[in-house]
């Protein structure tokens, strides 16, 4: 007869019992059960995070749009809210923008929520992860610290932002984005949000092709390499792109302070 250690638990012992009486394969099937969920939860995490990253890329460009001039900003504008529906007046449905800021804030909450579950936990977890870090200087490790950090400040200013844009989708143009930036005295959350954005959306499409292998091709090694500088390029071009309609907004913004809140008019431009 096969003897329990003393001192071993009640499970423990239930568990030997099963194995004495020759019941070895059931009680793998029954006991250990492999979950679908990690691997679920791990490809919701993908697919969100890629929505996310294209959304933002095309955002940026079209809000680079003031780069062209004020008419092509308002332009756009009008265009997001689908006036092509209605012709006969300038403008179209605002509340088209507060259905996508509403439907990109759920996917933004969701993707924040799914990210959370690999977050250093505790104070300590963190100090370990750190002290890791720096043993191993691993540049993709690194990366992957980057995102949890980029992660947490854009979920704060990110926040604002989406709140302000479903709960005043009218209040968008050359004028009101740029009186919002500088009157409105929201530069500073852009800035630091710009930043935050442009390193973790880089970073995560970098992750994800890594992670499932899309471009591996027959030398994984060299694609990895070739991938970085994709990456090193991406964010260099989005963040002078940004920093220069940051720039654009803010001048305007100075210049429209002692008028803020009046609205640009198609065609007004000198
Ligand atoms: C449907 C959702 C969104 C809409 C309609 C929208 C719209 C806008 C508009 C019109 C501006 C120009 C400034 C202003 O009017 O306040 C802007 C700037 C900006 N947005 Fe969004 N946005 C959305 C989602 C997001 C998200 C999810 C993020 C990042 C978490 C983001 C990050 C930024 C940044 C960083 C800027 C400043 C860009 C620059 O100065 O170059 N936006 N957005």
């Amino acid at each position: 007869m096969l003897r329990v250690p003393r001192g071993c638990c009640l499970q423990q012992e239930h568990i030997m019992s099963k194995v004495v009486d020759g019941e070895m394969p059931r009680l793998l099937r029954d006991e250990v059960k492999k979950s679908r969920w990690p691997a679920r939860l791990d490809l919701a995490q993908s697919f969100s995070g890629l929505a996310l990253g294209l959304f933002m890329w095309t955002h940026l460009i079209l809000v680079s749009s003031i780069l062209i001039s004020k008419d092509a900003m308002m332009k756009l504008t009008y265009f997001m809210e689908a006036s092509f529906l209605k012709p006969e007046e300038p403008g179209g449905y605002p509340l088209l923008v507060s259905a996508t800021a509403i439907a990109v804030f759920l996917l933004f909450i969701a993707h924040a929520g799914l990210a959370m579950r690999k977050f250093p936990a505790t104070w300590k977890q963190h100090r370990v992860f750190r002290a890791q870090m720096a043993m191993m200087k691993h540049s993709d490790t690194n990366q992957w610290y980057t995102q949890v950090v980029t992660g947490f400040i854009m979920f704060f200013l990110g926040s604002v932002h989406l709140y302000i844009m479903a709960s005043q989708p009218d209040n968008i143009g050359p004028y009101a984005s740029a009186d919002r930036m500088w009157s409105g005295h929201m530069w500073p959350l852009y800035l630091v949000l710009l930043f935050a954005v442009e390193l973790h959306g880089a970073i995560g499409m970098y992750r994800l092709a890594i992670k499932w292998g899309v471009f591996d091709g027959d030398d994984p090694r060299r694609t990895r390499r070739r991938l970085k500088t994709v990456k090193t390029l991406i964010t260099v071009f989005f963040l002078a792109l940004g920093l220069a309609s940051f720039a654009a907004y803010v001048k305007i913004g100075i210049e429209h302070a002692p008028h803020a809140g009046e609205r640009y008019q198609l065609g007004s431009e000198p």
